[in-house]
């Protein structure tokens, strides 16, 4: 028998990479899955978001390990559909035991060039998504008295990156979120930790997995980590993210980075 055996996992942007590895892993352990993905593009990113086929395979891959997928097209950015996204997940499952906020875009270039509309589109995704999911998945654990949520921020959340400010910017206000309800909700079984990866690679990252990464960034990339390689991978996150969630209710407000050992050049 897993360990999440019983439980039931809601994951933002499921529909691929880091999502979609964090479901299967809980799908393994034993948890039925709730996949939310917004099968549509947006006007400022330079790389398609996930489609819906992206979404049905995850929800077929989670079948073949022989727990139930409910799959939903949700925009985290509007709390409507995010409000009904989990009303829908207690219809059908009755809980509502983990989260992961994981849902996330990347426009990436200097400040000044920095669009309105991609600055919107960043914060929409990044910052009020994870605002909209961490406000409506709250009040059913609290009814269970357990819960364990966990938010992706990232590396950029951590420092300063030239060409990153935007970004960034959402990333370091995921994680005051994250850790503040940490402590409003320590006393009632509810766990809330943050991931921060480095780079990863994932659509985001490689939207084309025929076409490699330019060489050039491919050096870049591995001359910034203390552990010499470019990137880590989706499971290297997801490894963390089973840590965080299978966690017995004593590690909340954390930052677990998963950096190729660019922590150990912070305080
Ligand atoms: N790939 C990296 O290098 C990297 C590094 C650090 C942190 N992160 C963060 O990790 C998380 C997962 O990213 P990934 O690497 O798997 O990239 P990805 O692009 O493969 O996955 C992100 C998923 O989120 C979905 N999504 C985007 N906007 C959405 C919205 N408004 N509502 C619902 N779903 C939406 C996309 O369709 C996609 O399926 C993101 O928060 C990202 O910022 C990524």
């Amino acid at each position: 028998m897993g360990s999440l055996e019983g439980k039931v996992a809601l994951i933002t942007g499921a529909a691929r990479g880091q999502g979609r590895s964090h479901a299967l892993a809980l799908a393994a352990e034993g948890a039925d899955i709730v996949a939310w993905d917004l099968p549509r593009s947006m006007s400022s990113l330079t790389y398609p978001l996930a489609t819906q086929e992206d979404l049905d395979l995850t929800a077929k891959l989670v079948a073949e390990r022989g727990r139930r997928c409910l799959s939903l097209s949700v925009d985290v950015s509007d709390s409507s559909q995010v409000n009904a996204g989990v009303e829908r997940t207690l219809d059908q499952f009755g809980r509502l035991d983990i989260a992961l906020a994981n849902a996330g875009i990347v426009t990436i270039g200097p400040l000044v060039g920095v669009t309105d509309e991609a600055w919107d589109e960043m914060v929409a995704t990044n910052l009020t998504g994870v605002f909209t999911t961490l406000r409506a998945v709250v009040p059913p654990m609290l009814r269970q008295r357990w819960g364990r949520i966990v938010v992706t921020a990232s590396m950029g959340g951590r420092m300063g990156i030239k060409g990153q400010s935007a970004y960034n910017a959402t990333k370091w206000g995921v994680i005051g979120l994250a850790k503040s309800l940490a402590l409003e909700v320590a006393n009632d079984g509810i766990t809330v930790n943050i991931v921060c990866p480095c780079t990863v690679r994932t659509p985001m990252v490689q939207p084309d997995p025929d076409r490699a990464v330019p060489e050039e960034s491919v050096r870049q990339l591995t001359r910034g980590n203390p552990i010499a390689r470019p990137w880590i991978e989706a499971d290297d996150v997801t490894r963390a993210v089973m840590y965080l969630v299978q966690d017995p209710g004593v590690l909340t407000g954390t930052i677990m980075d998963v950096s190729l050992g660019s922590s150990a050049r912070m305080s």
